[in-house]
């Protein structure tokens, strides 16, 4: 059974306002996912939502709901914020299903017969806003916490812990060995700094249920829940184990898929991508590997670690009210602008500002008059000189298409998504030039440039397939636009398409229309909330 291609997201917090931080990391799993599905390969996405602990319990309680109804109802807007987002994942995994709950318990389980696990008192300072118990680091010089953990209480437990001393030594090798586990480079040099400074202390995997009810119970203690973040972790091997992924059922003990009943097993484990925000490296970087070690699963290919966004130069506050709120940004701009300016703004690993300006400035510059203009003038021209009809093939721009094809999916295949659309980009402002040098409605006057003009046309109408095809992972509704326009039919979700000399001569295009008109009168405020 053939593996697929497997990508997963961070799992968002069920209870988190949706903002720009979230829509960023899953457009960039998206764009990925698409790519590698467009070269060719067979794709799982995987992304989800993070349901249990104390925080969403309280809430709940507050609310007067339960907690599952409660997270039914945020669940669905986690959804439909994906669609909203154009996402193609292939499922969306809740941590309070069923199928999550049961291979959650089948780890615990093998990790209890391991020896892996241990129970031990606790005495600590615990921040409940946090959902963790603080240590003396965490104290400020006059000895109090910082009020962003909020209330902070001293409690005594008998919780179970997770062994993790044991593992330092490999887990260092491992990275050595290792270099594109953590991209990027800095992110995996921070985690190696870590490691090979700190001593690990075991970790605490378990709540009494006395105190919080909202969690995976203990399948050998019924008296404790599963510690969110260890619950949440698992969420990567336990879909697999849903669709019966043969490695995973196998070091769980499982003895069939844990979810509905599938008509061909997938095998997904180990994961190719797995992209995460900085704030989650250590869970990721450190926890998780251990994790999969003591299942006996092998680990992550890669762990991509993205920037966080702030907003005007500042974090994201509500009460600074500068939070950025993609839905909103949509429905003013489309969905492919917000996706393209997210990609194009930030690289993959350092902090990025959102702007306004800088949004309204991209969408002009890059968008209305890169493309945008690029499809409009070359299909007008077809039009309004040959009707719309493709003519001779010429190969002018052959070459340039063919440098550009070549250098975007190298980049793909690294992930170097922004780089991509700087490449993507000098193919059409090369496309737009080419327009201004060549003088297409000047030869258009001179009967003597018949042949010329159609070598013009010929060049320019082939280099907007390309570049639809070489766009369809980034802005895949206007990718199909731009097919549309030029009367193909389907979508270009196939890099092979990117062969100069796939418009044949005679091929009649359609009717031009904008794909990013400008908006440059009123000034509007795209993604703060009022
Ligand atoms: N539930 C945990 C993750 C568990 S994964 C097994 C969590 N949830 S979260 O909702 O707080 O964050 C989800 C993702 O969004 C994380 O990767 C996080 O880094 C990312 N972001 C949250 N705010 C962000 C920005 N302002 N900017 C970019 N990404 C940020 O952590």
């Amino acid at each position: 059974m053939n593996k697929r291609f497997y990508l997963t997201t961070a799992i968002d917090y069920v209870n988190g306002q949706p903002h720009i931080g979230h829509a960023y990391e899953k457009v960039v799993t998206d764009i990925l996912a698409r790519a590698h599905r467009s070269l060719g390969e067979e794709v799982f996405f995987l992304t989800g939502v993070d349901e249990h602990g104390q925080k969403v319990q309280q809430t709940a309680a507050a609310n007067g709901k339960t907690p599952q109804a409660y997270c039914d109802e945020l669940a669905a807007l986690w959804r439909a914020f994906a669609q909203k987002l154009d996402l193609s994942v292939d499922d969306l995994i809740r941590t309070t299903q069923p199928r999550h709950q049961l291979a959650v318990q089948a780890a615990l389980a093998r990790l209890h017969a391991g020896g892996h696990l241990y129970q031990a008192e606790y005495r600590g300072f615990y921040s409940t806003k946090e959902e963790t118990f603080l240590t003396e680091k965490d104290r400020r010089p006059d000895g109090t916490f910082d009020p962003s953990f909020g209330e902070v209480t001293e409690l005594v437990e008998h919780n179970y812990y997770f062994r993790l001393k044991s593992h330092q030594a490999w887990l260092i090798e491992y990275l050595e060995q290792h270099p594109e586990f953590v991209q990027p480079l800095s992110r995996r040099n921070e985690v190696l700094g870590f490691l090979k400074n700190n001593e690990l202390e075991d970790l605490c995997i378990t709540r009494p249920a006395a105190r919080l009810s909202w969690g995976i119970p203990l399948p050998f203690d019924p008296a404790y829940v599963t510690y969110v973040w260890f619950d949440a972790l698992l969420n990567y091997i336990t879909l697999p184990a849903a669709y019966g992924d043969e490695t995973v059922i196998k070091s769980l003990g499982l003895e069939a898929p844990t979810g509905d009943a599938i008509a061909q097993p997938l095998n997904l484990w180990p994961a190719d991508i797995q992209v995460i925000g900085k704030d989650i490296v250590k869970f990721h970087a450190v926890y998780w590997p251990i994790m999969l070690r003591a299942l006996g699963l092998p680990l992550p290919k890669t762990l991509l670690v993205h920037g966080w966004w702030q907003s005007e130069g500042q974090k994201m506050s509500k009460s600074i009210g500068n939070v950025v709120d993609p839905i909103k940004v949509i429905d003013e701009w489309g969905v492919d602008a917000f996706r393209f300016y997210v990609t194009r703004e930030l690289s993959i690993g350092p902090d990025g500002n959102w702007t306004d300006e800088g949004f309204r400035s991209r969408y002009h510059a890059e968008l209305a008059n890169g493309i945008g203009n690029l499809v409009n003038r070359s299909l007008s021209m077809l039009k309004r000189y040959r009707q719309g009809v493709v003519p001779a093939r010429h190969d002018e721009l052959a070459a340039a298409a063919a440098r550009a094809a070549t250098e975007t999916i190298g980049q793909l295949r690294a992930c170097e998504l922004q780089p991509a659309l700087v490449t993507i980009g000098g193919l059409i402002a090369q496309a737009n030039q080419y327009v201004d040098r060549t003088a297409p409605f000047k030869l258009a006057k001179d009967p003597a440039q018949a042949t010329r003009l159609d070598e013009v046309l010929y060049n320019l109408t082939e280099t907007c397939r390309i570049l639809a095809v070489l766009l369809w992972p980034f802005m895949p509704s206007t990718a199909v636009k731009i097919y549309t326009q030029l009367g193909l039919v389907g979508a270009p979700d196939k890099m092979d398409a990117i062969t100069w000399g796939g418009l044949v001569p005679g091929h009649v295009t359609s009717d031009p229309v904008a794909l990013f008109p400008r908006k440059d009168q009123p000034p509007v405020k795209p993604g703060v909330k009022k």
